[in-house]
């Protein structure tokens, strides 16, 4: 079996998806020939439950945290209160929340944001739940860690449209509530800066873990957690080939380096009617990043946990619905046409990845006594 590659990424391809793993770099992508063969002992029998496969991993329950950005309660807490506060956006009315709702799954369930005065990008916005997982953030993979991504929406003119950061940490130093929280945090002279304020944002995001799907307690030992048709689909998620790609804990490739994506073409096979029908041909991913023709078309992996959540589907947010998404990969990914029983139980089975959600509580912020925040 011969998975697609890019150049700049070393990704890596479970062999026969449960064997061996293999890393190697090609300059070119190639599409998935036919579905790779799965070993007999390697499916579940619905007669008898068998335990827990090889494959098959559980969602830790803290994520990696990067030594130069160690958690603590203080930060997460101003992280919180910086990622609800619509000040940083330039006209006062859009947070991170706005596009990724943690009261909810964490996106915003359209096919692509609103930021200020209505604008609108040319991409869905991703969950923000179990980001801290992924080893490369964005579609197209091009900010290495949550600090370097959180950096992004703030001056992006169509998400919260500030100038430049030198704004952002003028309008932050104006909030004379902020300083002291910083400062309880940062214990530096000035600590109301770019990179104080990105890592405060990435600690909070690191406690958006969700534990404890139904999968992920199955995985632990308790074979009732699923049903019988979403064990039926976990067995044909792993024979249609879909393992290959989303592989791991997150469903998101095999755990590589932070900084260090997995990135893979899609479609993987173009010319199906989809290509059209849903616009997949437009937007060429990573190749915007690198430049590289061998980069057209190629994505990040993302992560299938709670996707049943995340509605609309893909990077452009053109498939409604879940059952679609299935087909569409099964196509595009595997040259295959999935049956309407085999795309239902697969659906059954991406269910069971929905997992606990921490309650989220609005935060207090500190107030902009006796001014607009719109000054200049
Ligand atoms: C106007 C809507 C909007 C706002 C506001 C916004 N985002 Fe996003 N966010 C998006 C979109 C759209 C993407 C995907 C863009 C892409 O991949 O090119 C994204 C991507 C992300 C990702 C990457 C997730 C992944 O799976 O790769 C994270 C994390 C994230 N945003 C966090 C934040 C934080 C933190 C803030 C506030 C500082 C924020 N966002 C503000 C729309 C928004
Ligand atoms: C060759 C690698 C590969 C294979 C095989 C593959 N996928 Fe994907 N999958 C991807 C990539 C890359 C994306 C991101 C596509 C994009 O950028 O819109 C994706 C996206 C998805 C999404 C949408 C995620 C979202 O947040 O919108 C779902 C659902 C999904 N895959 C399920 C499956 C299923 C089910 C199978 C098997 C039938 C499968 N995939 C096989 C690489 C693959």
């Amino acid at each position: 079996m011969k998975l697609s590659n890019t150049l700049l990424m070393g990704g890596i391809v479970g062999a026969g998806i449960l064997g061996a793993v293999t890393y190697y770099v090609s300059t070119s992508q190639e599409a998935l020939p036919e579905t790779p063969p799965i070993p007999a002992d390697k499916v579940v029998k619905l007669d008898k439950k068998l335990p827990v496969l090889t494959w098959q991993k559980a969602l830790p329950e803290t994520p990696p945290i990067p030594a130069d950005n160690p958690q603590s309660a203080a930060k997460i807490e101003l992280g919180k209160k910086l990622y609800f506060d619509p000040r940083l956006s330039s006209n006062g009315t859009v947070s991170c929340n706005s596009c990724h709702n943690v009261m909810a799954g964490g996106d915003d369930n359209r096919p692509v944001s609103v930021g200020v005065d209505g604008k609108t990008g040319g991409r869905s916005a991703p969950t923000v739940w179990n980001s801290a997982f992924l080893s490369v953030q964005f579609w197209d993979g091009r900010a290495p860690s949550l600090e370097e991504q959180a950096k992004g929406p703030v001056t992006n003119p169509v998400e919260m449209g500030m100038k430049d950061w030198n704004a952002v940490v003028k309008t932050l130093k104006a909030i004379p509530g902020y300083q002291p929280l910083f400062k309880a945090v940062f214990k530096e002279e000035n600590p109301i800066t770019t990179d104080n304020t990105v890592k405060a944002i990435a600690a909070y995001e690191r406690t958006l873990i969700t534990p404890n799907s139904p999968y992920d307690r199955y995985v632990k030992g308790d074979i009732t957690a699923l049903t019988e048709q979403q064990i039926q689909g976990m067995n044909t998620f792993a024979q249609a080939g879909c393992l290959a790609c989303h592989m791991g804990a997150n469903f998101s490739g095999p755990q590589l380096a932070m900084g260090t994506g997995f990135f893979q073409k899609f479609p993987s096979i173009p010319g199906s009617e989809y290509d059209t029908k849903y616009k997949l041909l437009e937007d060429t991913g990573r190749h915007q990043v690198t430049g590289n023709e061998s980069d057209k078309h190629s994505w990040r992996v993302p992560t299938l946990r709670n996707i049943a959540l995340t509605a609309p589907y893909f990077h452009n947010g053109a498939v409604a619905t879940l059952d679609e998404a299935v087909r569409v990969m099964a196509k595009t990914q595997l040259g295959k046409v999935l049956t309407d029983k085999e795309a239902q139980d697969i659906v059954a089975f991406l269910n069971s990845l929905t997992g606990e959600f921490s309650e989220q509580t609005m935060p207090r912020l500190p107030g902009t006594p006796g001014k607009s925040i719109i000054s200049d």
